[in-house]
């Protein structure tokens, strides 16, 4: 398929939902602005995931515009990509834009102008269309933007000109198509996977005592833009001893010590999808007994979670799995106690594994590394009552991430102390279960201490 049908098919889809919802409308998507790092200093420019998705346009500056009309069967679709437009002096400093008068072409769209027609453009286009779609409080200046636009509808009203009634949110749309990958954004997710797996095996092969944490993160991002990844697709977490147990840490200039753990929680972007893994490993390449005790009990839950990732279950599901084994390993470790808790079912029950297990054990992966779309069923039912979870299905793509963080206190034996352990991978969901897409890097134990060891 042309790159540019993906695109279109995916803005008809878009369309089709207008269509049903309100006979069409006029959908409004702009991609997201430059942001300022210091002065003349922008952090590297990346564009909005929901218009990505419907263009595979990058440049920042650019607005789409819909204009649906028609039928089920006859849908009449009118895209409108308004962009930078061309401007010499502009490309000699920051680069080459692709200007309106190619991106039609280019970007198989019917229509675009330069971006400062956009104002007065839709000011015309919004005239006697009852339904728009835009993003509901996406920002103040977007606000201002469409109260801009109303306004310029509304003074045509003396000419006969009737101003849209109804504004409907065109995320809840896009974002339930985005949970369902097409075979074009499986393949670019296997290939960041595997990019991410190398990069964690790079590090496994590298890392001795004494060096600092920062210089692992540098090895990763070697391994990312070697392979042609445009970006991370989040801060990288790489995490001595004690700062494996704080969740959101960052690569820092800790000394990576001999007897403590290492762990790295680090994924690219290739080509707007993101990965996302984590392994945990022995800083000097071997474990010791408490750090492989309850490393094979995360690498269990994990294990169970994966074996409920499939069609039918919900989102819970392969949590609750991860919960059970988790819980059952720390009980067994004596780190939760049978004689206080009764059973495990109780344990469960009263969270008691959350001391050392405090996140979810999955999220959906896409475009974004928290992707977009519901975690519960989004069915019409206006009541009140909770949705239920969602129910997997084929296109899906979750990420499987149990883990156990044990921070120093009293009633723990001290050989438990600063043991963070998280073992994160990729999961397509298919008609025969689920496919792990960053397993390119060893999970065992003993795999991980071989890989290690021969390097
Ligand atoms: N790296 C972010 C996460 O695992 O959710
Ligand atoms: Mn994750
Ligand atoms: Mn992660």
């Amino acid at each position: 398929m042309n790159k540019n049908d993906i695109y279109q098919l995916r803005r008809i889809a878009l369309a089709k939902q207008m269509l049903a919802k309100t006979g069409g409308g006029i959908a409004v998507i702009s991609t997201a602005p430059e942001l300022a790092r210091n002065r003349d200093s922008e952090f590297p420019y990346r564009h909005d995931s929901d218009f990505f998705y419907l263009t595979g346009f990058e440049e920042p500056g650019a607005t789409l515009v819909m204009k649906v009309d028609g039928s089920a069967g006859n849908i009449q679709l009118q895209s409108h990509l308004f962009c930078r437009p061309k401007d010499l002096e502009r490309e000699i400093w920051d680069g080459i834009r692709l200007g309106p008068e190619a991106a039609p072409k280019v970007l198989g769209l019917e229509f675009a102008r330069s971006n400062q027609e956009l104002d007065q453009k839709l000011g015309e286009l919004l005239a006697d269309e009852d339904a728009v779609y835009v993003r509901l409080s996406e920002s103040a200046e977007a606000d201002r933007r469409l109260r801009h636009w109303m306004k310029q509808v509304r003074s045509q009203a003396r000419s006969g000109v009737n101003p849209p009634s109804e504004f409907h949110d065109v995320e809840a749309l896009i974002h339930e198509m985005r949970l369902f990958k097409d075979a074009h954004e499986i393949d670019i997710m296997r290939r960041a996977a595997a990019i991410s797996a190398r990069a964690h095996i790079r590090a496994m092969q590298i890392c001795k005592p004494g060096m600092r944490e920062y210089q692992l993160e540098a090895e990763l991002l070697h391994e990312f833009r070697n392979s042609g990844a445009q970006s991370v697709a989040y801060n990288s977490i790489v995490a001595g001893g004690e700062n494996s147990c704080i969740l959101h840490y960052r690569a820092g200039a800790t000394e990576l010590r001999s007897g403590e753990l290492c762990l790295i929680d680090a994924g690219c972007e290739l080509d707007g999808y993101a990965s996302d893994i984590t392994r945990t490993f022995p800083v000097n390449g071997k474990f010791t007994g408490p750090q492989r005790a309850l490393y094979d009990i995360t690498l269990a839950a994990q294990e169970a979670a994966i074996a409920a990732t499939k069609v039918g279950n919900t989102f819970m599901q392969p949590h609750e799995a991860a919960l059970k084994a988790l819980t059952q390993g720390l009980l067994d470790e004596k780190l939760l106690k049978l004689s206080e808790l009764g059973s495990l079912d109780n344990a469960i029950e009263t969270a008691a594994y959350r001391r050392f297990y405090m996140h979810r054990t999955s999220h959906w992966l896409g475009m974004d590394v928290h992707d977009v779309g519901s975690y519960r069923e989004t069915s019409q039912d206006t009541s009140n009552t909770e949705k239920p979870w969602r129910i997997l299905k084929s296109g899906m793509v979750i990420t499987i991430e149990p883990g156990l963080y044990v921070r120093p206190a009293d009633d723990i034996d001290e050989a438990f102390w600063n043991i963070g352990i998280r073992i994160e991978d990729d999961a397509v969901i298919n008609d025969s279960g689920c496919e792990l897409i960053s397993r390119g890097v060893p999970v065992k134990s003993d795999e991980i201490e071989a890989l290690m060891k021969n390097s």
